[in-house]
Parts: C-alpha cells; sequence; structure tokens
C-alpha cells in the first residue's frame, strides 16, 4: 500500500491507483453506511443506524423560520461569511453549552460542518501520520475514520459502568511513552456513549481530568448527545470543570436536525487560532445560511421545550428496547442501561461472533452494527450495537424478538458444533493498552 512498497492494488479496476496520497488508500467505508442499504429494506427491522428521529420537528415553525432568514437576512445569509463561523451563532452556542455548566466566551468558538468536521480539524491541527491518539474503547466510528484518514494509531482505554478508567488511561499513557511516543489527545464521549450508552459519573470526571493534569494530557470532549438525557437533568460537561486542557465538541445534529450540518468547537485561545487558520484552508467560512437558519429556529421556536419532548420520545423507545431485552434474551447475554442518548451495547454469550451473524440477521429481518466496528484493534467481536433512536416501540420489540431468534439459532449451532474460537473476555474491558502500542 505504501509509496516505498512498489504498485499499488485496489479492488477494482482504477486507472489512478498509483496516483493517490497514502491516507487515501488507507480509506475504508464505514460499517455502518456499508449495512445502509441493506438496513433500510422495508421488511428489515433496523436497529442499526444512529440517525436522529426528527419527524416530530414542528415543520411549520422550521418553514416559518427559513422564510423569514429569505426574506429579512437573505443577502447577508446567502454570502460568504466569518471563517469562524457568524457572531450571533457563537453566542447562541454559548448559550447552549451554558446548559451543561459550561462558561465559554464566543471567542473562544469555531463554528464547524458538524462535530464530524470538528474532529477532523482537532485531527488536522495535532496529528502527523503515525502519531497516537487515545480513544476509549469502543468509540464513535466516525472519530476511527478520521483518525485513521490522518494514519495515526489508535491506543484503547478500557471503560467500566462509570466511563473511562483512569487506571487504564494511566497504564496506557505509560506504554504510549515506553514505546519512545506521546499520545497527542485522549478522545471521550462521556455523555452516552456511542456505541455503548455509557455515561461517565460525576466523580469519574474528575478523576480523570486529574490524571490528564498529572501527565499533561489533553482531552477532546465530544458531546453531541448531552441535552438528550432520559433519566435527570445533564451532567456537567468535563469543560466546565477544566479549561485548559479540554477542547469540547458540540453539535446541533440531535437536538436541532442533521441536515443545516452546524456543529462546533471550543478551545483554549492558541488552539482556536490553529482551529480558525485549518477552517479557512478547509471550508473559507462554514454555511452562513445553515448558521442563520438554526439562529432562527433557536429565536422563534421554544427549542428547550422541543429538547424536553426529544426527550420523552427517546424515553419510550428506550424503555421498550429495554423491556423487550429483558423479555426475549436467552441467558447468558448482557446490555448496558443508557441514562440517553440512542444507544444499547450488547456483550453476546459466549461463543457467539456477531460479523458472522450479521447475514443471519439480516436473513431474519433484524439489522445490527457488529461491536468491532467500534474499534480500531479488531476487538468487540462479541458485542453488536443496538440503537433506538429511529424506529417505533412495537418495531424496537420487534425487531429485539428477531434478533433473539438469531441469536438462539446461532447458540443452538454453537452448542452441537461447539465453540467456535470467539470465547472472547468481556470485550468492553479493554484495560490493557491495544496490541499496536509497540
Ligand atoms: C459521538 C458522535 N460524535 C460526532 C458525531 C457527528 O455528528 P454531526 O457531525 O452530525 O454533528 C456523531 C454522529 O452520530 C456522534 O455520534
Amino acid at each position: 500500500m505504501a509509496r516505498a512498497s512498489g504498485q499499488r492494488h485496489d479492488t477494482r479496476l482504477d486507472r489512478y491507483v498509483n496516483h493517490y496520497a497514502d491516507r487515501a488508500m488507507g480509506l475504508r467505508a464505514s460499517a455502518v453506511r456499508s449495512l445502509f442499504s441493506v438496513a433500510s429494506r422495508p421488511e428489515v427491522v433496523s436497529l442499526a443506524g444512529g440517525m436522529p428521529n426528527i419527524v416530530d420537528l414542528p415543520l411549520n415553525v422550521v418553514a416559518q423560520a427559513m422564510d423569514s432568514v429569505v426574506m429579512n437576512q437573505g443577502a447577508m445569509a446567502m454570502q460568504y461569511g466569518s471563517g469562524q463561523g457568524e457572531p450571533f451563532m457563537r453566542e447562541k452556542i454559548c448559550e447552549v453549552m451554558a446548559l451543561e455548566g459550561i462558561q465559554a466566551h464566543p471567542d473562544d468558538v469555531v463554528v464547524t460542518v458538524g462535530s464530524q468536521q470538528a474532529l477532523d480539524l482537532v485531527t488536522r491541527i495535532f496529528c502527523d501520520p503515525g502519531d497516537v491518539i487515545l480513544a476509549e474503547a469502543p468509540s464513535y466510528v466516525g472519530a476511527l475514520s478520521t483518525f485513521a484518514s490522518y494514519e495515526t494509531d489508535v491506543v484503547h482505554v478500557g471503560m467500566d459502568d462509570n466511563g473511562l478508567q483512569p487506571d487504564a488511561l494511566r497504564a496506557a499513557v505509560a506504554a504510549v511513552k515506553a514505546s519512545g511516543r506521546q499520545a497527542k489527545f485522549l478522545y471521550t464521549i462521556p455523555n452516552f456513549n456511542n456505541p455503548s450508552g455509557i455515561t461517565q459519573t460525576l466523580e469519574r470526571r474528575r478523576e480523570l481530568i486529574q490524571v490528564a493534569q498529572d501527565l499533561d494530557i489533553l482531552i477532546v470532549e465530544d458531546n453531541p448527545y448531552g441535552l438528550l438525557t432520559l433519566d435527570g437533568d445533564p451532567m456537567p460537561a468535563m469543560r466546565s470543570m477544566e479549561a485548559d486542557r479540554v477542547i469540547y465538541l458540540g453539535s446541533f445534529s440531535k437536538t436541532f436536525a442533521p441536515g443545516f450540518r452546524v456543529g462546533w468547537v471550543l478551545a483554549p485561545h492558541a488552539v482556536r487560532e490553529k482551529l480558525l487558520l485549518a477552517q479557512e484552508a478547509a471550508v473559507l467560512s462554514p454555511p452562513v445560511f445553515s448558521q442563520y437558519a438554526v439562529a432562527a429556529y433557536l429565536d422563534q421556536h421554544d427549542w428547550k421545550g422541543q429538547i424536553v419532548s426529544f426527550r420523552d420520545m427517546y424515553r419510550a423507545r428506550r424503555d421498550a428496547m429495554l423491556q423487550a431485552l429483558e423479555e426475549f434474551m436467552p441467558p447468558g447475554t448482557e446490555w448496558t442501561h443508557p441514562a440517553g442518548g440512542f444507544f444499547v451495547w450488547l456483550t453476546l454469550p459466549e461463543g457467539l461472533d456477531a460479523q458472522a451473524m450479521l447475514p443471519r440477521g439480516i436473513s431474519g429481518r433484524v439489522a445490527f452494527v457488529p461491536g468491532n466496528a467500534f474499534y480500531a484493534d479488531g476487538f468487540g467481536t462479541r458485542n453488536i450495537r443496538l440503537s433506538y433512536c429511529y424506529p417505533t416501540p412495537e418495531k424496537i420489540r420487534e425487531g429485539v424478538r428477531r434478533l433473539a431468534a438469531v441469536m438462539n439459532q446461532e447458540l443452538e449451532l454453537r452448542d452441537t458444533f461447539g465453540l467456535r474460537g470467539n470465547t472472547g473476555r468481556r470485550q468492553i474491558d479493554h484495560g490493557a493498552p491495544g496490541p499496536n502500542v509497540q
């Protein structure tokens, strides 16, 4: 694959195969996207996708907001804008972040094309090929794709039911140091982790910040789901406890709508400056019309009330999934109990392999994402991510029933032919640094 190794091979005929940068040769379709076409067949219940359920958004309100933007501010809204994002948008973003205890100045915010682009910019300014990123395990597949596209090495850090483990973090940092390298940052999703649904407790957040201070680690806090809490109030963000070494990523994709592609980064001054330069190089300015549209929606609609109704809708779906799992899952299956967000993380009974089971799942008319999509190092084969955000509660129940039927068939095969190699430990227990630490 690398240039030095001579002729490159690709799976398709591509006359440009020898022209690409090495980083382009490493790009892979995400497992979630590959599943999209089968999972969206009408006969399949998809517990695979993580699309926010925005059918309850009042479209008349959104239409009015759009209308007022075009009629009253059209010439500005359709122009190029500030590379950092429009000042009014950055002010609103600070109001949103205040709901999770963050005191921030609009000058320290850079608006991005979704938080996905924030991940890209952060990786771009910090990482050279071969650099190490510490990432909690399991981690958001889109972040792993971005990290791979910059040819970084991901070293996973284990979680337990209270989130990322401080001891595992210390061990991972020590192992990276012993290999003569430095971890550029720690990537974490403290609220309702995608894919596991696990949330860092307050105590855990404090401990992790202490470790970061002791070991001089920069934290990238990715928080698209924090306001979608289903039990109780939102937790204080890590950034609200430590301003100097936390880079915070936020998004309107889950609390309003993903199609506008408005997200942001809040970063310490010097980092903000680099992010801004990188943003200008990438897109000149983030989409101005989207920022006007989102700001008009926030001004003209009870957006906090809308988040409360999103929470009620997701809670009914989460409860339907947990009830169905309780009712249908075979013995030996474990799952998380998310207090918010979109996902439940299932650990299959010993001997079952999620990737191998997927085609049988699709034949059984249920789709899910095998857990290894959420690890950079091949772990997670005994796990699957189930999302409850999109289907109705009835569909969720039916999907879980079908999944249990597929698992029961797999268990029969296992019992007839014996364990097929996947005796894996509970793979969320990623306490030791991954095999890619040399
Ligand atoms: C943890 C996490 N981070 C970032 C994103 C990207 O979101 P967006 O680019 O729409 O803001 C997602 C989307 O699902 C996510 O789950």
